[in-house]
């Protein structure tokens, strides 16, 4: 390289008295900073051409993932009004007559009082109303021998079985 190196430009009284020299940038420098400007044209080129990959798509794919991953939500069906209230009735009879009483009266099938209560008349140890019916189930009264249903039948069956004993007579 010609030019001379080291020489000072100058102008410091206009900068604080900060010098300066006007040496070239070293070779292995210039030399990476060329190497990342192809990189980045090749990358770019690779990115959006090559590989055919964008953000968008990127989103796309995790969002599948995602949507693939999560739970499916119930096939429970309704968990309100009167398709609910057929399936509730059908769970009743499948977990709760044992109890309660095929007719959800605390009468058992041979006309003897059942361990469960009454779940027909307006009288509610836990309350009567949509909401309290559907609590009492969820978290049941084990120290009374009332299972804890939640867990075993899971929300949308407690809302549909909940409905049913609404609709049953007692409902408030
Ligand atoms: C193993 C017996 C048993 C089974 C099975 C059972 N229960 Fe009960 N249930 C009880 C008992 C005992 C009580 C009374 C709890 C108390 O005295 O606090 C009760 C209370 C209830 C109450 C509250 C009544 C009130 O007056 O507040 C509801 C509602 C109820 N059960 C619904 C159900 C439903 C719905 C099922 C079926 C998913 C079911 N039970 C299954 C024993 C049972």
């Amino acid at each position: 390289m010609s030019k001379e190196l080291n020489v000072l430009l100058g102008h410091s009284a206009d900068n604080d008295g900060i010098e300066e020299y006007d040496n070239p940038l070293p070779t292995w420098w210039l030399g990476l900073f060329y190497f990342t400007i192809v990189w980045g044209a090749v990358y770019a080129v690779h990115y959006h051409f090559v590989g055919g990959r964008s953000q968008a798509g990127e989103y796309d794919a995790e969002v599948a993932a995602y949507e693939a991953a999560k739970p499916k939500t119930s096939t429970a069906g309704p968990t309100e009004g009167p398709d609910a209230i057929t399936a509730g009735k059908a769970l009743f009879d499948t977990n709760c007559v044992s109890c309660h009483g095929p007719k959800a009266d605390g009468v058992d099938a041979a006309g003897n009082k059942s361990i469960g209560p009454n779940l027909t008349d307006a009288e509610w140890i836990h309350g009567g109303t949509l909401a309290d019916i559907e609590k009492t189930i969820t978290v049941g009264v084990p120290e009374k021998g009332m299972i804890t249903w939640g867990p075993i039948l899971g929300p949308e069956k407690v809302k549909q079985v909940a409905a049913f004993v609404h609709s049953s007579g007692g409902g408030q």
